[in-house]
Formats: C-alpha cells, structure tokens, sequence
C-alpha cells in the first residue's frame, strides 16, 4: 500500500489512475479537498476497493498517525499543496499552512511512524516529495539549465514555501535519517489540469471566445512536461531513487509563453474551427505579474543517467492529446467552472475574463 497525498488534484490524481492503472498496489488518497482538489477526476476508481479516499488535511497529525498505522503504506508520496503562482501574490497565508507548516507536521507524524517500525519495513519506507524547478529562481536567457546543485533562489510567495518545504525534507532525513527522495519538476500539463494555470485555461478560455491573457510580453520561457511523464518519473524514483538525493524531472523543451499559445490556437483551429476566423485573434497582451521569473530550465541528465528515465511524450504529441482531452470533456470544465474557479477569475482578471 502507498499513501498519497494531494491525489485529487492536477498530478495527484492521474498519479493514482496511472498507479493504479499499472499495479495492484492500493492507494490511500489524503485530500483535503480545496478549490484545486476534484473528486471527480477518481469517478473511475468508485466502487474500486484498491482505492482509499480520505478527505483532510496533511497538518492533523492524528489523522495522518491514524492512517499511517490503519494502512502501514510502505511509502508516503506527497503532491498536497497550493500551487498557484498568481494566488500567491494574492493571499500568501494557505501557502505557508500547507506547504510549510503543512509539510512539517506530515513529516513530523510519518518520522514518529516510521521510527518504530520493524528492521526490515523500516529500512523500505520511502518519503516522496514532490516539488518544483521554481525553488531554484529564474535563469538568464543564455544561462544553463537547472542542476540539482542549482542555488535555491525562490522569487514568489508560492516557490518560497515550496523551497522550505524541500528544506523541510533535506533536514528530516540529514538530522532523523527519515528515508526521503525530491522530485524537482518543471511545468506540467494534461487531463485535468486546472484551468487556472496557463495551458487548460487559454484552451477553455478560446474554445468560449473569451479573451486569452498573455502576461506582458509572453516572452517568459518554461519548460513543459506531459504529466504523465512526470508520474512515470515519481514511479521510477520511489523505484530506484537513492535515498537523501534529489532529481530533476524535465522534459527537454523549453518554450516561451506566446509560443504555446500560438500552439494551442493553431490546433483548435483544426481541431475545433471557429466560424469567427482563428483563435489567435483572441491572444490579448495584459498587465505583468508582479516578480515574474523570465525563465526555467531543467536539466534532466541526472535522472536519466541514474535511472534510465526520459520523458515519452514530445510537447507535439502531449499538446494534441491534451487539447484534445479538453475538447472531449466539456462537462468536467463546466463542474470546474460552475465552483469556485468564477471567483478567481474574476478576482485575477475583471472585466478582461
Ligand atoms: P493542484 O493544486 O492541482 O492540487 C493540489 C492538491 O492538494 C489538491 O487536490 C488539494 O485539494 C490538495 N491539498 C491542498 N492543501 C492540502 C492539505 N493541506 N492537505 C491535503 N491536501 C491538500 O496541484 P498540482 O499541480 O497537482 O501539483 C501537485 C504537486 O506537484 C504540488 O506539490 C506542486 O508544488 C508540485 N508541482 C506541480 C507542477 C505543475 O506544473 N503543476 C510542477 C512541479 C511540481
Ligand atoms: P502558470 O501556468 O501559472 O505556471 P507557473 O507560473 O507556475 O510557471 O504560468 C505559466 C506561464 O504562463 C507563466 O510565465 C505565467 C504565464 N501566464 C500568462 O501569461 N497568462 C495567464 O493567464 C497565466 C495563468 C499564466
């Protein structure tokens, strides 16, 4: 048994379908169920005994102690957090409870586990934690990628709690010998990607004729990786990561921001034409985000190298698949958008949503 955390969310939950897709290993799912947290992206595993759902929150100890000694799970695999940049320019508090204070409590009740587990389990139990490239700040246009040596250098209020939430972990295991790996992950996307984030949100937002807001000059670089090659990358460490060690997780393609979108126009515009002429009339040039970091990169060699991993998609054949998961599941983005989703925009964008 593995024990997930934050499986309802964007990776967390195709993490659990392509777990349990692949074994028959159960899962405990830990969510607390906020605004990014969807129960129905697990509609498919209802009814399915190797799947465990439990709403609450990786700070109450108890709970995470009670689950902890209800499922002895050999590993505790951790996705729970606040991942949204731009709210966290907004409002820093929910960032710091889960991703920091949060991550310190799970940590706090899984050492207490762990340490009396017998010999053997002990020297088996794994911590996953997975984390971003945006720990390591922002890169100059010709600077190399991100290594895992890189500096920690977070520049939003979400990559901070991220990065202490990493320290978190390094300490843990320097200082209690707890069994952790880190995941360092560049920008997802795919199914049930919340369209708050830039890829679901300029599809959903074109496929109803709205506005797609490019931040300044949309020249900001990210590197894209198909979520499913970063859950195939979270397997293949709890697998056969080294214990203490870190590694980056990347998919070797670096793109600006009005590239993808431009990508995203250009194949609804095949794949769902407008009778108003090309999506990219949409493309709309809106304020800066406050500190935005200009570029990331990730160095995967490491991974590789060690592990023998490397992404399967291309963005080529990620992107289509993924415009055309949204294209097929109009009702999800309905659910999505009839929550609390509304709210944010409104708040994040006014009149230009
Ligand atoms: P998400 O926001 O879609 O999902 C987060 C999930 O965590 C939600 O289901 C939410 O309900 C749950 N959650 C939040 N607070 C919780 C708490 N206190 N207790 C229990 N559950 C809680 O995020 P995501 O995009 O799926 O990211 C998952 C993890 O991967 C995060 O740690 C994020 O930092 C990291 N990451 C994300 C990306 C990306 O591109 N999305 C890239 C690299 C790393
Ligand atoms: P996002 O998906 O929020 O991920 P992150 O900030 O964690 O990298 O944003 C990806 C990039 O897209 C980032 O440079 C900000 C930019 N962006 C826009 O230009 N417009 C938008 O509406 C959003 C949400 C993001």
């Amino acid at each position: 048994m593995i024990l997930v955390t934050g499986g309802a969310g964007f990776i967390g939950s195709n993490f659990v379908l392509d777990w349990l897709a692949q074994s028959n290993e159960p899962v405990v799912n830990l969510d607390k169920l906020t605004y990014a947290g969807n129960r129905r992206n697990l509609a498919s595993l209802d009814g399915d005994a190797r799947h465990v759902f439990v709403q609450g929150d990786i700070g109450d100890s108890a709970l995470v102690a009670r689950l902890l000694a209800e499922y002895r799970p050999r590993a505790v695999i951790n996705f729970a957090a606040e991942s949204h940049v731009d709210r966290s320019i907004h409002g820093a508090d929910d960032f710091i409870q889960t991703n920091v204070v949060g991550t310190f409590h799970l940590l706090e009740a899984v050492r207490a586990h762990w340490g009396h587990l017998p010999a053997a389990e002990r020297a088996s139990f794994r911590f996953l934690h997975v984390s971003t490239d945006e720990v390591y700040g922002s890169l100059a246009p010709d600077a190399p990628a991100f290594t895992e040596d890189h500096v920690y250098e977070p520049n939003s209020p979400y990559s901070a709690s991220k990065a202490a939430s990493d320290h978190l972990v390094r300490a843990w295991h320097h200082t209690h010998g707890l069994p952790v790996l880190t995941t360092n992950c560049s920008n997802n996307y795919g199914p049930y990607h919340f369209p708050e984030k830039l890829i679901p949100l300029m599809i959903v937002n074109a496929l109803a004729g709205k506005p797609l807001p490019v931040y300044g000059d949309g020249q900001q670089v990210r590197d894209w990786l198909y979520v499913g090659d970063h859950c195939s990358a979270i397997r293949r460490v709890l697998e056969a990561g080294r214990v203490g060690e870190t590694y980056n997780v990347g998919g070797w393609n670096e793109q600006p921001n009005l590239a993808i979108v431009h990508t995203i126009c250009r194949l609804l515009d095949e794949l769902r034409p407008s009778a108003e002429g090309s999506y990219a009339r949409l493309v709309t040039h809106v304020k800066d985000r406050p500190g935005h970091d200009r570029r990331y990169a990730i160095d995967a060699r490491k991974i590789e190298r060690e592990l023998g991993w490397r992404p399967a998609e291309t963005f080529e054949t990620g992107i289509r698949k993924t415009v055309q998961w949204y294209l097929d599941h109009a009702d999800w983005v309905a659910e999505v958008q009839s929550g609390s989703y509304r709210d944010w925009v409104q708040t994040q964008y006014g009149a230009a949503a």
